[in-house]
């Protein structure tokens, strides 16, 4: 609830969601109550369905906390397909450790700690998918990082990118804003995506890379 859409629409938009499973449901509970900030499973339908969309194999994700978004890229992949999970605290990632393996994906994600921005130039080849999700003042290196690294046909994805509407707020002038507003005007103005942002809880970029 990150005030972009009307709050009744966007209770709405929960109700209609049909239950997750126990591990899902466990991740949000404890997620809410360590303030954790995960997208939630509105957002995370949507990231199911992209990988299913691009038939996706190889998912880079930047920013994994707990593996609650993990999860949802790690069920959308193509039989044999892996998500890579990123995080810069270990902690995270043993606690998502636990997480995926009791979800049954802990065989489909590669799970790597340490800067995401260093970490996907370690990894070779190109990506059907790189969803971004680090600290908001990065994503502009993100963009420079991740763009020429996916697949022509896949997809640059990141969550906050209306950072509860503060992006349209022209004396908002902090560096995370600035930096998200930065990114957004990357990925509309480069040639080799065809972008759009979905108001979706607090706003996801998807950038089609068609060239
Ligand atoms: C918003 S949370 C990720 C939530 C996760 N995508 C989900 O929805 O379940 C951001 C996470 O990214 C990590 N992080 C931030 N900047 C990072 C960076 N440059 N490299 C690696 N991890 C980073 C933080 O430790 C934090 O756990």
């Amino acid at each position: 609830m990150n005030g972009i859409t009307l709050q009744s629409v966007e209770q709405y938009m929960y109700r209609l969601l049909p239950p997750r499973d126990a591990v899902l449901a466990d991740m949000e509970r404890v997620a809410e109550k360590n303030d954790v900030p995960i997208v939630g499973p509105a957002v995370g339908r949507l990231l199911y369905q992209l990988a299913r969309f691009v038939n996706a194999g190889r998912v880079f994700e930047m920013g994994s906390a707990i593996g609650y978004s993990t999860i949802w890229w790690a069920r959308g992949l193509r039989r044999g397909g892996k998500v890579y999970y990123t995080d810069g605290s270990s902690a995270n990632a043993a606690q998502a450790e636990g997480y995926l393996q009791k979800a049954g994906v802990r065989d489909r994600v590669e799970i790597l700690v340490g800067n995401a921005l260093d970490l996907i130039d370690q990894v070779e080849g190109e990506f059907d998918i790189v969803f971004n999700d680090v600290d908001k003042h990065d994503y502009p290196e993100v963009f420079r990082k991740a763009a020429g690294r996916i697949r022509v046909g896949g997809l640059l994805v990141a969550d906050n990118v209306l950072w509860s509407g503060r992006v349209a707020d022209a004396p908002v002038r902090d560096r995370d804003t600035t930096a998200i507003r930065s990114f957004n005007k990357m990925l509309f103005s480069d040639e080799r995506f065809y972008s759009t942002i979905i108001p979706l809880r607090d706003g996801v970029a998807i950038g089609l890379r068609v060239q």
